[in-house]
């Protein structure tokens, strides 16, 4: 993963720092930034946050060439020798990368035979020593041949003591370029350059950019000039500071979020996509990652009492190696928050390459999958700065799901006052999640039980199934704790063997047909000493979160709340870092 940023112009070695700090959910493993001054390129590295760098450099060190990095740790461990930049051995460029060297071992050993020796354990400084391996008399010929010998997915920024160029090599990895009167930047986010370039471009595959005082020039790794559009970039928001955590402060945005989810859906022309092709439609991809895949999960399990048609939600780096049906009369939706996620963008390929007609459903009108896709809607959640998505998942399924009810009215497999019922059941649910956030301090209470819990398992049956796989997810990427999410009636068929005192079951219940099954399963839990805490609109446990009255097929929006809630309030007694959990990071560009 990581985030690369490369400038020329007024102030570089400032606006490297600043851009780090916008690119540091993309990895805090470490962070470094090489400066090009009088005396060549000087190189500083830190583990940790980027204020252990800002701690570490020493003052005076503006220049008008600079290149940073923030690492998320792929190939070797998380240390000062690890982290980027990396110089080539003679010191006469340094690189900065984003993505994977897939032959690094077989580029590694032919210079290792030949006495290099390398600082790292990484795959990225096998780039450096190519540059010098490769360097005749011209950097651009230089550059050109070390893309040539790359294979893998890679953004790479390049600081040359031979001359006062940027270069960049991309292929796979998000690379964007944007220019000001004050510089012209390389960066891998199309929001943080936005924060100094009047216009910017995303850079194509395979593509070597040459950034001097004069411009950016775009060429493919034969060395043919190409044409690359630049166009005015949506301003993004601050990031603004916050007194607490930003997972809480993202959760109490949920209901405002969820208004502006909708409203933005109808502002923005709803659905978008042609009746016919909706019509001829026979199966329907829910594609993502993580949470996002989550949502794809949730909106199915309700999508299938309104379609006549296949709808698979499907996790996006399966679906890329998978032979997963795909045809003329398909349609994906790729959902993430991000819009970055190389797993989901990998798999717009594949539907592509097979006729299917591709749609984005992200929180970034700028992503890179939405260029990739056919269509695009926008969530509008707002900018998600914890690492752990909550006000995005539920904004997702709103949008989810108004495109899902779109498909069904023009197939005519709702009726319209079912239709009208559930749009307009949305408006209600900020109010009723606004009621589990006024009771907030009892969920913070029952954390404290949880938080000495050996494993959480969160169980739930049909549209709660969903609801349990993004309860434990929240809690175990920012808790540490072990936990896995089941159908409450799988249990019985071998996890209940791990069911014992110290072990916390959480129930979640909406579906009211179903309320005596799950009262089995909870009995049966309860029976070999685990704790429940139940989630629904009745009591099933002891501890018994009560939901607030919704529509049926708006359940999930809610129900998750009190889990992301759970998750947050024991991770804090846990004393976590809830917005930046170890080992993870925002956006996961490599598959
Ligand atoms: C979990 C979480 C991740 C992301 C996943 C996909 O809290 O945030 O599981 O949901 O990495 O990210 P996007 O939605 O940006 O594609």
């Amino acid at each position: 993963m990581c985030g690369i940023f490369g400038m020329i112009g007024e102030h570089a070695t400032g606006i490297t720092l600043q851009a780090l700090k916008y690119l540091e959910y993309r990895g805090y493993d470490s962070a470094g930034i090489a400066i090009k001054g009088h005396n060549g390129i000087n190189i500083y590295k830190s583990v940790g946050r980027l204020h252990n760098l800002e701690k570490n450099l020493p003052n005076g060190l503006d220049s008008s060439i600079a290149i940073g990095h923030t690492r998320w740790a792929t190939h070797g461990a998380v240390s000062t020798d690890n982290a980027h930049p990396f110089f080539s051995p003679d010191k006469c460029f340094a690189v900065v990368h984003n993505g994977i060297i897939e032959n690094y071992q077989t580029l590694k050993k032919q210079f290792c035979s030949r006495g290099a020796v390398f600082t790292s354990q990484t795959d990225s400084e096998t780039v450096a020593h190519l540059l010098q391996n490769n360097y005749s008399d011209s950097v651009f010929g230089t550059v050109l041949a070390t893309a040539n010998s790359l294979v893998g997915s890679f953004a790479i920024a390049i600081t040359t003591a031979y001359d006062n160029n940027l270069y960049a090599i991309k292929n796979k990895s998000p690379l964007v370029v944007g220019v000001s009167d004050n510089g012209i930047y390389l960066c891998s986010d199309i929001r943080c350059v936005s924060h100094w370039a009047s216009k910017v471009a995303v850079t194509p595959d395979k593509t070597v950019v040459v950034v001097g005082r004069n411009g950016a020039h775009f060429y493919d790794f034969n060395g043919n000039p190409i044409m690359v559009e630049f166009f005015t970039p949506e301003r993004a928001e601050e990031m603004e500071q916050v007194d607490g955590d930003f997972m809480l402060k993202e959760i109490y945005e949920i209901p405002s979020k969820i208004r502006l989810a909708k409203a933005g859906y109808f502002r923005d022309g709803g659905l978008k996509i042609d009746a016919e092709r909706i019509k001829k439609l026979s199966r329907i991809y829910l594609i993502g990652c993580g949470t996002a895949y989550n949502s794809g999960l949730q909106v199915a399990s309700v999508a299938r009492k309104y379609l006549d048609l296949d709808i698979l939600p499907v996790i996006a780096s399966e679906f890329i190696y998978d032979n997963y049906p795909v045809d003329g009369n398909t349609l994906a939706l790729f959902i993430s928050q991000s819009g970055e996620t190389a797993d989901t963008i990998s798999a717009v390929e594949r539907v592509r390459d097979k006729g299917g007609y591709t749609y984005a459903v992200t929180n970034t009108s700028s992503s890179s999958l939405r260029f990739k896709c056919d269509g695009f809607v926008n969530i509008y959640a707002g900018g998600e700065f914890a690492v752990a998505s909550t006000k995005a998942y539920n904004c997702q399924l709103v949008t989810l799901l108004l495109i899902i009810l779109d498909i069904a009215r023009i197939r005519q497999t709702v009726s319209e006052n079912e239709y009208i019922e559930i749009v307009n059941g949305i408006d209600k649910l900020p109010v009723a999640i606004d009621q589990i956030l006024a009771n907030s301090y009892e969920i913070a209470r029952i954390a404290e039980s949880v938080k000495d819990s050996s494993a959480v398992f969160y169980i739930g049956r049909t549209t709660d199934y969903p609801t349990a796989c993004e309860g434990s997810l929240k809690l175990k990427e920012i808790s540490y704790i072990h936990s896995e999410a089941y159908p409450a009636g799988e249990l019985k068929h071998g996890t209940l063997a791990l069911m014992e005192k110290g072990v916390t079951v959480v129930a979640i219940h909406t579906c009211d047909e179903l309320s005596d099954k799950m009262s089995s399963s909870v009995n049966e839990v309860v029976a070999r000493g685990a704790s429940v805490i139940s989630v629904g609109p009745g009591e099933l446990a002891d501890t018994s979160i009560i939901l607030p009255d919704v529509h049926k097929a708006l359940y999930g929006i809610v129900s998750v709340v009190p889990l992301q809630l759970l998750a947050y309030y024991v991770a804090k007694r846990l004393g976590r870092d809830v917005d930046k959990p170890r080992n993870l990071a925002k956006s996961v560009t490599v598959e």
